[in-house]
């Protein structure tokens, strides 16, 4: 709680923008920082579930402006981040989390090669061009704060998920590679690099039987430490020793991974 009270105090009357706000992690940093006096910018599909939300923000006491858009149109992502900066102004922070999960094993991609290209502009694509007039701004200003998700998986294999882990390795392997840029500029860079988050991300069946998973308010609690400590990667402390397991033996890990990672694949 601490946390969120820090982050509520860093935020305060700062220019906020969240992708994947309507849901999930997005949506429970959104309701956690509610109270702090930010100006909201939320972002993301659903245009009736951010309206809820910006209600709510301002009923707190905040402020916040909808954009309705799919990030896996660039041009509408470049669009909708340049209006940001010519209405609103340089954000402080860019919490840039939304994102989309498509299991689906080699023998299902082959009728569905659009998963790959889906994930790719979901995860990837769009989310970096988004992102760019927002950080080129901030380099220009000289501060604030990008905040990416990633996840557990991005930096190991994960049979049945290459669509999802190839693309969240892209924007992982994005990501720390423009951090010593931005932070030549004096912008901060947070990855977090979650674990199973219990949001709807996951399907029902798996979300009820995931013990193990974060709830999408222990997830805010990450966003708001990223907030605090600008700590460049906040994840689970066995993921360091899992990574380096997968890089020592990449070809054992992928096949002792693969019975149970192949059980849920082919949606999405
Ligand atoms: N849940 C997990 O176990 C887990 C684990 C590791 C990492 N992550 C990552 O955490 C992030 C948040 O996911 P979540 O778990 O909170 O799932 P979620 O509840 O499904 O939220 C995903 C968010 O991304 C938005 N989004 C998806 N595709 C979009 C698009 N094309 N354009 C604009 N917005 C889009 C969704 O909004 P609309 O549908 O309204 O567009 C939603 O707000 C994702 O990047 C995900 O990969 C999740």
């Amino acid at each position: 709680m601490d946390l969120i009270r820090q982050a509520r105090a860093r935020l305060a009357a700062r220019l906020v923008v969240v992708t994947g706000a309507s849901s999930g992690i997005g949506r429970a940093f959104v309701e956690a920082m509610a109270p702090s006096g930010a100006r909201f910018v939320l972002v993301a599909r659903r245009r009736e579930l951010l309206e809820q939300l910006a209600d709510h923000v301002r009923d707190s006491g905040s402020h916040a402006m909808v954009q309705a858009l799919d990030l896996r149109d660039v041009e509408a992502g470049r669009a909708a981040a340049e209006e940001v900066l010519a209405h609103h102004g340089i954000p402080e922070v860019l919490f840039s989390n939304a994102g989309h999960s498509i299991a689906r094993g080699l023998r299902g991609l082959v009728a569905r090669p659009d998963s790959v290209t889906r994930s790719v502009a979901a995860n990837f694509t769009g989310p970096v061009c988004h992102a760019l007039p927002l950080l080129g701004a901030m380099c220009t200003r000289g501060g604030g704060h990008f905040i990416a998700t990633t996840t557990v998986d991005a930096r190991t294999s994960v049979p049945g998920w290459s669509p999802n882990v190839a693309s969240k390795a892209g924007w992982d392997a994005w990501a720390r590679s423009v951090a010593p840029e931005l932070r030549s500029d004096g912008v901060a860079t947070s990855l977090l690099a979650f674990p199973l988050v219990a949001t709807p991300m996951l399907p029902p069946a798996r979300r009820a039987r995931a013990r193990c998973a974060m709830s999408p308010e222990a997830a805010a609690e990450w966003v708001a430490r990223a907030v605090v400590t600008r700590q460049a990667r906040v994840a689970p402390w066995w993921l360091r020793p899992h990574e380096l397991l997968h890089a020592a033996a990449p070809v054992l890990t992928a096949r002792v991974t693969a019975p149970f990672s192949m059980r849920l694949v082919d949606r999405g």
